[in-house]
């Protein structure tokens, strides 16, 4: 049977390749995709998210606007990454299809409420959506199957020396998912940095011959760009399609369960996930934390479902 699952996502270069992992593989049936404030605002990230379904022709997953700013700090973007639209380099067709009328948070409750089936969550971006549902209902909670989250870092952030984007975003809501007591997964920056689209990844998209990979070739160069600017890396990693990846085959990813805390209030750690990979506290374990990534094999699956499209 396939694994159900929303992605609650902020589209962006790498949340457009988990949107198009989760919508194609055959281990997965993707029930909907959120949109939260993040890489860009919500009605950018939406729009992205609407732009990117229409051009694979994923027309049978609804699409959810969600929340516009954290749960109480000002919104925050990634222009310098992702550019003024959120998914700046590639030209894309105007949308085939609209927003559903629900609120991404709203559709959220609905599914876990009422769904006969356990169902998974993938997020890959601010937690926003995720801890507002758990707040309005928290009879979710104990619906949630698990959530697999791209987000924090064992070690040093990208954001802040101490903290990673997503988290960085919006610890309170960070802290809201973590504190839950869900069936949380950790993918952090130490299994992301990992997945490096090096040049041949980028050779491997030229030979296809897709409207997708050709797409697919004109973002990651977009962000081959953006990474080298701003962190100097020679091969841009993609974060968000990890997550995915790893609720496909576990395997790809070896993780380790252990607490972690959100720091909220750290005048220079604030949205650091505070990892006790020693269990040097005396605090339960609340996550799965991924530490490495079998690269290889995560490129083969990638690749493998950008082939399946038209
Ligand atoms: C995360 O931040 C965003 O810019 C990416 O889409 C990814 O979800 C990486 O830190
Ligand atoms: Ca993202």
């Amino acid at each position: 049977m396939r694994l159900k699952a929303i992605l609650d996502c902020d589209p962006g270069h790498d949340d457009a390749l988990a949107i198009l992992l989760a919508a194609h593989h055959p281990a997965l049936e993707l029930l909907a995709i959120t949109t939260v404030s993040g890489n860009q605002s919500v009605e950018k990230t939406s729009l992205n998210a609407l732009k990117v379904c229409s051009l694979a022709h994923i027309f049978d997953v609804p699409v959810a606007k969600g929340m516009p700013q954290p749960l109480i700090r000002s919104a925050r973007y990634a222009a310098e990454i992702h550019g003024e639209s959120g998914l700046d380099g590639p030209a894309l067709p105007d949308p085939l299809f609209s927003l559903v009328p629900t609120h991404a948070v709203d559709l959220m409750i609905d599914l876990f409420l009422h769904s006969a089936d356990d169902i998974t969550l993938i997020a890959t971006g601010p937690l926003t959506n995720v801890a507002a549902a758990m707040r309005k209902e928290p009879a979710i909670i104990p619906r949630i199957a698990g959530i697999t989250l791209m987000g924090g870092a064992i070690g040093i952030g990208n954001t802040t020396p101490a903290s990673e984007f997503n988290i960085w975003v919006d610890p309170e809501a960070a802290a809201i998912v973590f504190e839950s007591g869900c069936p949380l997964t950790m993918i952090p920056l130490e299994v992301t940095h990992k997945a490096l689209a090096t040049p041949s990844v980028f050779q491997r998209l030229t030979t296809a011959h897709k409207t997708i990979t050709t797409f697919v070739y004109e973002l990651l160069t977009f962000f081959a760009d953006t990474y080298h600017t701003n962190f100097g890396f020679a091969a841009p990693p993609v974060h968000d399609p990890c997550a995915v990846a790893y609720l496909i085959d576990p395997t790809l990813v070896t993780t380790k369960l252990m607490h972690v805390d959100i720091e909220t209030t750290g005048t220079w750690t604030a949205g650091r996930t505070v990892c006790d990979l020693y269990g040097q506290s005396t605090l339960p374990s609340n996550v799965n934390v991924g530490y490495t990534l079998d690269s290889g094999r995560f490129w083969d699956l990638m690749l493998d479902t950008l082939m399946t499209y038209d």
